[in-house]
């Protein structure tokens, strides 16, 4: 079953490449999310990408308690190749074009690959787009914000875990230094948390040795003994295979879509591994992005939001004690009743 409201898929004219504009869900408000500028090995596995993306955000926001729907934007570059900075304008212009066509249904922001002087680009032809640079009126950059919000969520599964929220001296595992984890690790090296780290970018040592923190393989990090794992690089990291090697007590980070299957899902719960969905862990990129560029938010105002994350999280794992179902099924749960009252409310 198609569950999706409306997904373009076009050959840009410009660029020659796939990409693929998915639209989840307008119920609670027009859609936002990302555009991905990936490799895939064929473009029909970046649709399949952002059909899952797409569906994911209209939990994110959701549960989030943000008017808006979910969407998501994928260019499927070919497995291998780079995109050619010299032909970026094209495929940027080529996205912004189809943007456009759906008239405000959906807007854009960035994603994996992608970042605020896109936008900007993406802006010089339609004003669905949002985190432009701050000096163009936009609210830039969203990572340190998914960051802050991730550690706020990770508060909520200390204290639920050791009834404290401080993170300082808990053993945090972190997958992936990108945009988002970078960020991530500073804020928690500033909280004096107990930092291991893994990046398949071996450059990325740097940042581990200056913060602190120990460094093992990806392939490594995944049965270390800590408190929490943090993925923060690409989806599918939690595939049953991890899942029986975890030596953690939870699961908690930004990086989209990290159930490889549901069976993944169960077998964290066999093992008794708290596991908070990725999207509302990851919500403060989105949460400042929409409340200061649609509600007009102050950055304090949007701040707090982010930092609500936390009281999100620990409601979440509140209910889902109380039910006895899982984090997940908890938030699907959340996400279902927002959307069917916003829904019944309409008419
Ligand atoms: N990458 C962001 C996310 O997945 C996408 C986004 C950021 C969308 C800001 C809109 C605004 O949440």
């Amino acid at each position: 079953m198609l569950d999706h409201e409306q997904v373009l898929i076009r050959r840009g004219p410009r660029s020659g490449l796939p990409m693929i504009l998915a639209v989840h869900s307008t119920a609670l408000g027009p859609a936002a999310g990302g555009l991905r500028l990936w490799n895939y090995p064929d473009w029909r596995d970046g649709l399949a990408d952002a059909l899952r993306l797409s569906a994911a955000m209209t939990l994110k926001f959701a549960v989030a308690g943000l008017d808006s729907g979910g969407g998501k934007t994928v260019v499927a570059l070919p497995q291998g190749a780079r995109p050619d900075p010299a032909r970026r304008r094209d495929l940027l212009y080529d996205v912004a074009d189809m943007i456009d066509s759906l008239g405000g249904v959906y807007a854009a922001g960035p994603d994996v690959g992608t970042g605020p002087a896109d936008m900007a680009v993406i802006g010089e032809v339609t004003a669905h787009v949002f985190c432009r640079p701050e000096s163009l009126g936009g609210s830039g950059d969203s990572s340190p914000h998914t960051a802050r919000g991730t550690v706020a969520a990770l508060r909520a599964v200390t204290r639920r875990l050791y009834g404290d929220g401080d993170l300082k001296g808990r053993r945090m595992a972190v997958i992936g230094l990108g945009h988002v984890g970078e960020h991530l690790c500073r804020l928690l090296a500033a909280e004096g948390a107990d930092l291991t780290v893994t990046d398949i970018d071996p450059a990325k040592t740097r940042i581990a040795a200056e913060l602190g923190a120990a460094w093992r393989s990806p392939e490594e990090i995944i049965s270390a003994e800590v408190d929490v794992l943090v993925p923060a690089a690409l989806g599918g990291v939690l595939t049953t295979g991890v899942v029986r090697d975890l030596r953690c007590r939870a699961v908690v980070g930004p990086a989209n879509n990290q159930l490889d299957t549901d069976e993944a899902g169960e077998l964290l719960r066999e093992r008794g591994v708290i596991w908070v969905p990725d999207y509302v862990v990851s919500a403060g990129g989105v949460i400042n992005a929409i409340t200061t560029e649609l509600y007009d938010f102050d950055a304090g105002q949007a701040l707090a939001r982010v930092n609500a994350i936390e009281r999100t999280v620990a409601d979440l794992l509140e209910a889902a004690e109380a039910l006895g179902v899982t984090p997940a099924r908890a938030a699907q749960e959340t996400a279902r009743r927002r959307i069917r009252a916003a829904m019944a409310s309409r008419g």
